[in-house]
């Protein structure tokens, strides 16, 4: 594994990656499944390492951000991958253009979760856009669990006409089904063990669907589930699997974002598909 702390070494050494795991790192099995979703294809591995900033809407959020380079850097040898990418933001900015603001796909930047976390997704774009420009991949590998994030993605794609294809992959959880997340270090013992309820409800809503019960009461069921609970509902919504825009008779998926005391975790689960 050759690790680039440069990005200038990065672009001289004019590498034609196969397949980009973006990461913040604090790596855990959910992002290494991304690796191995990876191999599956042939060609080389870059992983990159970069908390980006801009993306955090909350500043305690970010400085309470966990970094584990050491053991991150372990992870990936063991795995085994071929770059891996370490960069500083200021070199970052040396040597890639911005996403250009003007073109920001606001109908899905400013959703679901992008509704609560202003600016948070056009970060997503502009950071992955300025990636894309460096590390020049032909797959980029996301996780489910951050669903809106590969819809934002997508439509980076589309806007710049980058040759590049997202490989999506499931969401890896701990034994009771709660999203593995960097956040989930964050919880105390008893609040791992209510953070459970986040799985169990999107479980009750599929099961409710499949029970045909019509998608306004599977909502208005869930928010009632959280009124008894210490879990602070952000949304609860039913979408469009494709767009994430207001559902038609497509397939669908449901998402969820809550706080657990000032911890907000998110999670989502497929309802129908006639492809996954
Ligand atoms: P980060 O939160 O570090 O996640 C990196 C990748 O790991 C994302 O594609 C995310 O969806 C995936 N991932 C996280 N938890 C997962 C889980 N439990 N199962 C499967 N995949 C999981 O997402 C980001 O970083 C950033 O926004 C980034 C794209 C790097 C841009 O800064």
């Amino acid at each position: 594994m050759k690790i680039f702390k440069s990005v200038e070494k990065f672009i001289s050494s004019k590498l034609q990656v196969q397949s980009f795991v973006p990461t913040m790192g604090n790596l855990h099995q959910g992002h290494l499944s991304l690796i191995t979703e990876a191999k599956k294809k042939s060609g080389n591995i870059c992983v990159s390492l970069y908390v980006n900033e801009n993306q955090f809407t909350n500043k305690k959020d970010f400085d309470l951000y966990p970094i584990t380079l050491d053991s991150d850097i372990k992870n990936l040898k063991k795995i085994g991958i071929d770059y891996l990418l370490i960069p500083e933001k200021k070199d970052i900015e040396n040597f890639s253009r911005p996403f250009d603001v003007k073109l920001e796909p606001k109908e899905i930047t400013e959703d679901l979760c992008g509704k609560y976390r202003p600016g948070h997704f056009l970060a997503v774009i502009d950071i992955v856009h300025r990636f894309f420009q460096i590390v020049k991949p032909k797959n980029i590998l996301l996780g489910r669990k951050d669903y809106q994030q590969i819809i934002a993605i997508s439509k980076l794609i589309k806007i710049y006409n980058y040759n590049i294809d997202i490989i999506s992959s499931d969401t890896v959880r701990n034994k009771n089904g709660l999203a593995l997340s960097s956040r989930n270090n964050l919880l105390s013992k008893e609040e791992m063990k209510t953070a459970n309820e986040i799985y169990s409800s999107l479980l009750l809503s599929k099961q409710l669907y499949n029970n045909n019960v019509s998608l306004n009461e599977i909502i208005a069921k869930i928010y009632k589930v959280f009124e008894k609970s210490e879990i602070k509902l952000e949304y609860f919504s039913i979408r469009d699997l494709k767009t994430l825009q207001h559902r038609n008779d497509s397939d669908l998926i449901a998402l969820i974002a809550v706080y657990l005391g000032d911890i907000r975790l998110i999670d989502n689960i497929i309802i129908k598909s006639r492809a996954v």
